[in-house]
């Protein structure tokens, strides 16, 4: 089989059949000109159903994970849809005892309202998650890398302990060129290719990909139905992104690397984590606050995933959502989206921003 990185830069192009472009056109489009009532162009009838630049970018995602993909206008969009598709009122979620923010607010105080029970769990602990199965469990929902402690959860144990629950994973932080968790036995891979897929922090998106024809159908139907579908022209940007997706995580591995390798020399910096792949580091020292304001090429914003780096203190930032809850997140910690700059200078960036805070 052809190796990722080569599939990467093909994933879901074909010529355009009117004109032969290389680059699929973007269809601007709100609807398509049926010749008689009812017939029209596979399923393009009207763009919320379809879109040919959204089918070139879902063919995409679905060629790289494994399985067959439905974009969304977000990351949190794209998990809404999956959640409301497997779960109804009633209905029981695991999910990390370390997340994403939003996606704990998103069952904690939006879904709940609606009949959806959960439980935090450290996937880690197999027993632990075995014990908060329960019998109205549908999904174990699972991320690893977790954000931002970057815990890193045994994709095929978290399956063989989730029993007849299905499992979903959130890959952001992996992305497909480190970890495929259809192909380790999940139903459901889902992403905010707001981040490493599109790349370079010019749009938000999201996607849900299953191997499941029947699931597919149904996310497709709830896709439709409520509408979050990303326009033409996000999906060219992450499908642009996407084709450098392979050399881009080399880099940004490579910008850890040297990243953590300082932090690790530092005095005050402690528990600095590292999965050993991808741009995401996190470290905690008591000044958290002073060193994030003090980088320069580390810009102080959200997000992650981008070839600029990023510094951040979630605690403030992206998990104010989780305070005061089991998954709450220390305030001296700090968060790095290493980009694919020189390493060198984000040493250098960070040293300083280290020493003037001392
Ligand atoms: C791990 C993870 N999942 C999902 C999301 C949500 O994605 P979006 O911001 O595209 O809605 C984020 C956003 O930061 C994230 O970090």
């Amino acid at each position: 089989m052809t190796s990722f990185q080569t599939r990467v830069v093909h994933a879901g192009l074909q010529a355009d059949p009117t004109y032969r472009s290389v680059i699929p056109a973007i269809h601007q489009t709100s609807t398509y000109a049926q010749p008689r009532p009812g017939e029209f162009v596979a399923d393009y009838d009207y763009a919320r159903s379809a879109n040919p630049t959204r089918a070139a970018l879902e063919r995409a995602l679905g060629e790289l994970e494994g399985g067959r993909a439905v974009c969304f206008s977000s990351g949190l969009a794209a998990e809404h849809a999956l959640i409301t598709a497997v779960c109804e009122a009633g209905s029981h979620v695991v999910m990390p005892g370390d997340l994403y923010g939003g996606t704990f607010r998103l069952v904690d105080k939006v879904l709940s309202r609606w009949g959806l029970a959960h439980t935090l769990v450290d996937q880690r602990e197999l027993d632990a998650l075995t014990a908060a199965i329960a019998p109205a469990t549908r999904l174990v929902w699972v991320e690893t890398p977790t954000n931002p402690l970057l815990n890193v959860v045994e994709i095929p144990s978290v399956v063989a302990r989730s029993g007849d629950a299905l499992v979903a994973v959130d890959n952001t932080f992996a992305t497909p060129v480190n970890q495929r968790p259809l192909e380790l036995g999940a139903d459901f891979v889902v992403h905010s290719t707001t981040k490493y897929l599109g790349g370079h922090s010019d749009v938000v998106g999201g996607v849900v990909v299953t191997r499941s024809e029947e699931w597919y159908d149904r996310l497709r139907f709830v896709q439709n139905s409520i509408g979050a579908v990303p326009g033409p022209f996000d999906c060219f940007l992450v499908h642009r992104g996407l084709r450098t997706l392979a050399v881009r995580m080399a880099a940004h591995a490579r910008s850890a690397a040297a990243v953590v390798e300082l932090l690790r020399s530092l005095d005050g910096v402690s528990d600095v984590r590292w999965p050993g792949f991808s741009g995401m580091v996190s470290f905690r020292h008591p000044d958290a606050a002073r060193i994030a304001s003090r980088t320069r090429l580390f810009t102080l914003a959200e997000s992650l995933g981008g070839v600029e780096s990023l510094i951040e203190v979630p605690q403030a930032m992206t998990h104010q959502s989780v305070e005061g809850s089991a998954a709450a997140v220390a305030p001296d910690l700090v968060r790095l989206s290493c980009g694919i700059e020189e390493p060198a200078d984000l040493v250098d960036d960070l040293r300083a921003a280290y020493d003037g805070s001392t």
